[in-house]
């Protein structure tokens, strides 16, 4: 065993190999623009340089000069005929902006045309010669611009409540002592490697979509209805996905290339550049935080506070919403919480790697420490100080909890007891030591699942269900499933994904893919051994794996065996799983009424910051995380090291920087929009730390996809202030808020 494939402990499966790792080395791993159509057309997106205005006039006389040039879609010759239905008003679309619906502009890179061309060089080339004539408006382009409104978020979705217990204001004026401080996160972008795209090919009424997607299903019916046309007659492929990250949903694009192939007859093929990208899907939203908090002498948190504010569009209120997780984090026996967005024009934004936590978290684990120093308390007994079994807003207990195990093991490793508390006392040379650290957590969501399992009399066994494997290793883990129920060598088994035409299966979000179709297998699975019990004349299921399975198979003589699953969560609403199977997106868990979910982490960095440039490097950062079942400890590690990483690059790299007289991005492209390159990572020490709890899923599974990324900026962030005894309440840290320390 290697660091990068740990020896399993307790309630942890192999480090297999991911069963798609040579597809993916050798290049045979289809992208989706990767499919090829016959004789397909080009489309190049035409977005507006504009944040806010009308279109005045389009002149394309110097574009029908140019050979190959097959059409300009304007808002003068497409409508879209469906709606696009907002996800956060009960549809799947991640914006109800319709493209080429009005010579309205909402915002920076609004699609306002489309070039259909024999190739793509001439298609983009023609998008430079349209000319297109606009009357600007003065935009608003995020928080403290004029003309923003801001809107409660309650008032916006009567499904989200501000969470709050006890008397706060009581609480925080009878408190010994008190922290009250303000945080800011920047806008940022997932740029997944593989770019947006679309291919779209109708056989007839039959429309076939190759796109990047980590949610086929929800996409198959969602297209349906803005083409106003039946879903039986939409098929999504999508069997490998380069990153997704909560970008790859229902952006704008996909009903307008499956209406331009209608249009033109011939498949159409849009591939969106990369600064396109960041206007034409989804990002990260920019937020705000005050945070107070309230303790007796002793260290035992009375009162917790925490407004939030997040920039979302003028036609969308997108909710970031983070306050429902975070109330439940400490034994806070008194909670406010009040959520606001701020309408600006600019693009919808979305959900990007733990949408909620990654903000919010930052926000309360930076308070967390300030509170800590306040006290003269180590961060970590603070933190145990405010352990807790429940969430004091629901009442509801956790089902399982193994937050300070993870600090104990984390600790230890990397050598906290040899930490001196002062800011700026441990030095190596110019190098001003820091050591920080924060909790990490994901709330366990499910989703329901569909899986198809099939035995085949040559041995091999066929795994089914359209889910996806965004990088994450859920082809293997499925495949575990699948090989460990039935007592079969991972290599005889077969697995799916990725295609509208297998069974449903859940969106890859909120971390549910494995909890939820592991879960499914195991049903499919033990529906395939009742079957063959049945047969068998046997009584007991025990052991009916392995060859016993086989040899009730060749008994009776059998040449396939199939059995299909549908799994829904326990704590399911009625009806969930017939909605589900209409493409809607039913995701549960976290805080529940009667039960409180969470996986949890406890992660600890070095920085080391320059006492004379005031350069900040991180060489080392030690994490260790709880998340009920491990399926496989690689794809585990591998996930939980590239959180942590992500962390990293949250808290001193990414931000996407905005023109505020413009509402324009400036960074749009990967030279300037940054992201850690090896040389900013140093050792990333990842600890497994068993857990097991049955009461979440059948399969017993957390899920980690979402786990690391959080709370790890508030570790660099405090370990910065160890090190210069400067706090940093705005992310990101760069070499200018650095200086005057
Ligand atoms: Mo993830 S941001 O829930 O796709």
């Amino acid at each position: 065993m290697t660091a990068a494939a740990p020896e399993p402990k307790e309630n942890m499966g192999r480090p297999e190999p991911r069963i798609d790792a040579n597809a993916k080395v050798t290049g045979s791993a289809r992208y989706a623009a990767d499919f090829m159509v016959r004789n397909p057309v080009y489309a190049y997106l035409v977005t507006s340089p504009i944040a806010r205005g009308t279109i005045t006039g389009i002149d394309d006389s110097a574009v029908k000069t140019i050979p190959g040039v097959l059409m300009v879609m304007t808002s003068d010759n497409t409508e879209i005929p469906g709606p696009f239905e907002f996800f956060g008003k009960g549809g799947s679309a991640s914006t109800s902006m319709k493209p080429l619906e009005s010579k309205r502009v909402w915002h920076d890179g609004d699609i306002v045309a489309v070039i259909l061309a024999e190739n793509y060089e001439t298609a983009r080339e023609a998008s430079r010669k349209l000319k297109i004539a606009y009357r600007a408006e003065v935009p608003s382009a995020t928080f403290g611009s004029l003309g923003t409104e801001t809107v409660l978020a309650a008032k916006t979705d009567p499904t989200f409540q501000d969470a709050k217990a006890g008397d706060f204001g009581k609480a925080i004026g009878e408190a010994e002592v008190t922290i009250d401080a303000e945080y800011g996160t920047p806008t940022q972008h997932h740029n997944a490697m593989e770019l947006f795209s679309t291919t779209a090919e109708w056989l007839g009424d039959h429309l076939t979509l190759y796109e990047p997607s980590q949610m086929v299903t929800t996409l198959k019916f969602g297209v349906a209805k803005q083409l106003a046309i039946d879903p039986a007659q939409v098929r999504v492929v999508s069997p490998y996905v380069g990153g997704a990250f909560g970008s790859k949903g229902l952006t704008q694009r996909t009903a307008l290339v499956a209406l331009a192939a209608r249009k033109i007859g011939r498949p159409v093929k849009l591939v969106v550049t990369r600064d396109q990208g960041f206007t034409t899907a989804t990002y990260r939203a920019e937020t705000r935080h005050r945070i107070q908090l309230g303790a007796s002498r002793d260290g035992k948190l009375t009162a917790y506070f925490h407004e939030g504010l997040e920039v979302s569009s003028r036609r969308d209120d997108y909710k970031v919403g983070g306050t429902r997780n975070s109330v439940a984090m400490y034994a806070f026996p008194n909670v406010l919480t009040q959520v606001s967005i701020v309408r600006a024009d600019r693009n919808t934004p979305g959900f990007m790697r733990s949408p909620p936590e990654v903000p919010y978290m930052f926000a309360l684990e930076t308070a967390m420490d300030e509170m800590a120093v306040k006290l003269g308390m180590d961060p970590v007994e603070f933190r145990r100080i405010n352990d807790t079994k429940t969430n004091r807003v629901t009442g509801a207990d956790y089902t399982s909890r193994s937050l300070m195990q993870c600090y104990d093991e984390a600790s230890k490793a990397f050598g906290w007891e040899k930490r001196s508390a002062a800011p700026g006392s441990m030095r190596d040379g110019d190098w001003l030591i820091g050591w920080g650290c924060a909790t990490a957590t994901y709330p366990t969501q499910m989703s329901p699942a569909a899986v198809r399992v099939r035995l085949e009399e040559d041995g091999h066994i066929l795994v089914q269900v359209a889910a996806h494997d965004v990088g994450t290793g859920a082809y293997t883990v499925i495949g575990q499933q699948a090989a460990e129920w039935l007592g079969q060598p991972l290599a005889k088994v077969e697995v799916q994904l990725g295609d509208s035409s297998l069974p449903p299966g859940p969106v890859a979000g909120g971390s549910i893919t494995t909890a939820s179709v592991c879960s499914a297998v195991i049903m499919a699975c033990t529906a395939l051994q009742t079957r063959l019990l049945g047969y068998s004349g046997r009584k007991a299921m025990d052991g009916l794996t392995g060859d016993k399975l086989w040899a009730v198979f060749d008994a009776k003589g059998l040449t396939t065996l199939e059995e299909y699953a549908e799994w829904t969560p326990k704590d399911a609403k009625p009806g969930t799983m017939a909605a589900f199977k209409n493409g809607g997106t039913r995701i549960s868990g976290g805080t529940l009424k009667d039960k409180t979910m969470f996986a949890f982490g406890a992660e600890f960095v070095e920085v080391r910051i320059n006492a004379r440039t005031r350069e900040l490097r991180v060489p080392r950062m030690t994490g260790a995380f709880a998340a009920g079942r491990i399926m496989n400890t690689r794809t585990a590690h591998s996930q939980l090291m590239g959180g942590m990483i992500w962390g990293v690059s949250s808290a001193l790299h990414e931000a996407t920087e905005i023109d505020k007289r413009s509402a324009r991005y400036v960074n749009d492209n990967l030279a300037d929009y940054l992201v850690p390159v090896n040389a900013d990572i140093g050792t990333v020490d990842i600890i497994l730390v068993p857990e097991v709890d049955e009461a979440v899923n059948p399969a017993g599974v957390k899920g980690l996809g979402e786990l690391a990324n959080v709370g790890t900026a508030a570790a660099v962030s405090n370990a910065a202030f160890h090190a210069i005894g400067k706090r940093i309440r705005e992310l990101p840290i760069r070499l200018e808020k650095l200086i005057g320390a």
